[in-house]
């Protein structure tokens, strides 16, 4: 058996579509869901399932052992980022070497980096007056939005979009696809 933890911080919809793609599967389990705010909607959708919730704690996050020691008595074999926004720290990233992956809501490498997360990126999208935009689905390593990337897909950018219609097309890409390509790398 396959073990995953999601890191994420937010709604958790990619947790949810991760989760339910997983559900009952005989060879890959989501083991854990890490977040680092309490009472975020990803913390609901991990109890509704039964699914063990890790609380990280900044202080142990950056400045301890970046919860290697837990990832690891876990047995989880990647870690899956959905909407995680923190940076994950060095000793976490060597730990499970090409074992973090993350979401980003743009065709990198355009549209990375710090303070490119949510809105902020679909808003420069537009600004640029790009024609498309998309998912990248990469591996995490110590830059952010830097590691080698796995997969991408695009969608059109509408001349009347919005940050919020693009943010809607762009989810749906990822529901899609996020899901796949993780059981893809596992099997
Ligand atoms: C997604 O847009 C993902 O690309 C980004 O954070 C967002 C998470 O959304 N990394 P959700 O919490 O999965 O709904």
């Amino acid at each position: 058996m396959k073990r995953i933890a999601i890191f994420a911080s937010g709604a958790g919809s990619n947790a949810r579509k991760i989760i339910e793609h997983f559900y009952k599967n005989e060879k890959v389990a989501v083991a854990l869901v890490a977040c680092n705010k309490p009472g975020a909607g990803v913390i609901a959708i991990a109890k509704d399932a039964g699914i063990p919730v890790l609380l990280i704690e900044k202080e142990k996050f950056f400045r301890g052992n970046a919860y290697t020691d837990e990832l690891n008595a876990a047995g989880i074999d990647l870690v899956v980022l959905a909407g995680f926004l923190w940076k994950i720290p060095p000793r976490l990233v060597a730990a499970f070497p090409q074992r973090i992956i993350n979401i980003h809501p743009a065709l990198l490498p355009k549209y990375g980096g710090k303070g490119m997360y949510g809105h902020h990126v679909h808003q420069a999208v537009i600004d640029n007056k790009e024609k498309e935009s998309g998912i990248t689905i990469h591996y995490v390593d110590d830059v952010y939005d830097h590691g080698k990337i796995i997969f991408q897909a695009t969608c059109p950018v509408l001349d009347d979009d919005t940050a919020n219609t693009l943010a809607q097309r762009v989810l749906q890409l990822e529901h899609r696809y996020y899901p796949s390509i993780t059981a893809q790398l596992l099997a």
